[in-house]
């Protein structure tokens, strides 16, 4: 595409929040080009993407960002001035049962990135004028809070729409990960901050906290339990159910994505919440309530599915988010309701079972691997 205003590198473009990053940028600007990079590893899922996958200003690309050679050569190629970098592994439980691959990816990926940005940034006539590494992570970098409901709420803390404590994550807070996942993710914040603080590359991080929305891996809470409830399958319950999640809908992050890739200040950190806290016990017993409506069962009819289970090593109690600097500086607010947000989740796999069938089985992959062999 030539002659167009900008050139955008977003990676991990075919996972879940990426999807919805991409096409908020290929509709919403026309004239920029969006350059998809995604290894494609198990969460990547070009399905994703397939409305806009022919649009003039989108190509994707099937790379690994450890591989820097191959990003040095993407950025000439596509003379790229913006990066959004959200390819990462995940998922706490992977990371769990497998720390390297969390450590190369989310460390060394992202560390080959910022190299490759800088090598060719630093070589332009104008440096890093007019460009951006723009690195999202989460809010698991901060550690957990307390479960402490303030004396006198009990009665609106009984059930969703939180809070559960009266300490919020703030951009100030000192990171505290307890999980290899979230180790990863605040190793690698450190090192976008330390490319601005060393070499003066324009960065920004920021910290979200659980999303949820189409297109999010069956692996993941809400995913993977409206998916139980379908095939009537059990709802393994971590623990006692007790730990707190600030939940937001996916479209909701896109769109602070796109507020401050385009208004945020240059070396800030930003927090991104839903000020939405659900005990995970609720929230599961507000999906079976929802997900029954629409199949149009019993309502509450499979609330015998919930089945609790061993707790997840070092599982992180509760996390909250204070957006007030986002909200107050950038004028970002969240535009859904949860229960309508939930409802439209539920809706989306319903109509959506074969992208879902096609995920559990695997066979996304093998159509994928056929359209790659030899590339
Ligand atoms: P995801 O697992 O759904 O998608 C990750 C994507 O990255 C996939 O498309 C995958 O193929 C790609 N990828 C993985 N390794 C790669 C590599 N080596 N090279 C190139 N691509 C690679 O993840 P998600 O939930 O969409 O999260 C995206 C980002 O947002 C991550 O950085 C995550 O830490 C962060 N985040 C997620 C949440 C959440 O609730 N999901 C909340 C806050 C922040
Ligand atoms: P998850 O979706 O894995 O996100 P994260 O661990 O990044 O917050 O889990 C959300 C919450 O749900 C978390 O407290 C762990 C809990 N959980 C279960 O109880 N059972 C499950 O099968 C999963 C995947 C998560």
């Amino acid at each position: 595409m030539k002659n167009c205003k900008r050139n955008i590198l977003i990676t991990g473009g075919a996972g879940f929040i990426g999807s919805h990053v991409v096409r908020l940028f290929v509709t919403r600007y026309p004239e920029y080009h969006i350059i998809n990079l995604d290894k494609l590893t198990y969460a990547g899922n070009l399905a994703n993407l397939k409305d806009i996958e022919s649009a003039l200003n989108y190509t994707f690309v099937k790379a690994d960002i450890c591989d820097f050679e191959l990003l040095e050569e993407l950025m000439k190629k596509y003379k790229i001035d913006g990066i959004i970098h959200l390819a990462a592994e995940s998922h706490v439980d992977r990371s769990i049962k497998d720390p390297f691959t969390f450590a190369k990816t989310n460390v060394m990926g992202t560390l080959s990135l910022l190299q490759a940005a800088r090598s060719y940034w630093e070589a332009l006539p104008e440096k890093y004028e007019g460009k951006m590494f723009y690195h999202i992570s989460t809010d698991e970098v901060y550690g957990a809070l307390e479960l402490n409901i303030p004396e006198g709420d009990s009665e609106t803390n009984k059930c969703g729409g939180g809070p559960f404590g009266d300490r919020f994550f703030k951009e100030t807070n000192s990171y505290n990960p307890h999980s290899p996942y979230s180790a990863s993710k605040a190793s690698s914040d450190h090192f976008v901050r330390s490319f601005h603080d060393t070499y003066g590359m324009p960065t920004i991080v920021t910290n979200c906290s659980n999303n949820y929305g189409p297109c999010q891996f069956p692996e993941k809470l809400i995913p993977l339990f409206i998916n139980n409830i379908i095939l009537r399958k059990p709802l393994p319950v971590y623990g006692k159910g007790e730990n707190v999640r600030d939940w937001l809908y996916v479209v909701d992050h896109a769109k602070a994505i796109d507020i401050i890739f385009h208004k945020g200040k240059i070396a800030e950190t930003y927090n991104i919440g839903g000020s939405n806290e659900w005990k995970n016990i609720d929230l599961i017993k507000v999906l079976i309530k929802v997900t029954d409506k629409l199949l149009g069962r019993t309502e509450c009819e499979d609330l015998d599915l919930i089945t609790y289970v061993t707790d997840r090593a070092g599982h992180d109690l509760r996390y909250a988010i204070d957006s007030t600097k986002l909200k107050t500086e950038l004028g970002w607010e969240p535009s859904l309701q949860f229960e309508e947000g939930i409802e439209k989740t539920v809706r989306w796999y319903l109509d959506n079972q074969e992208w879902l069938d096609h995920v559990i089985s695997g066979d996304y992959q093998k159509y994928y691997e056929q359209m790659y062999q030899g590339r």
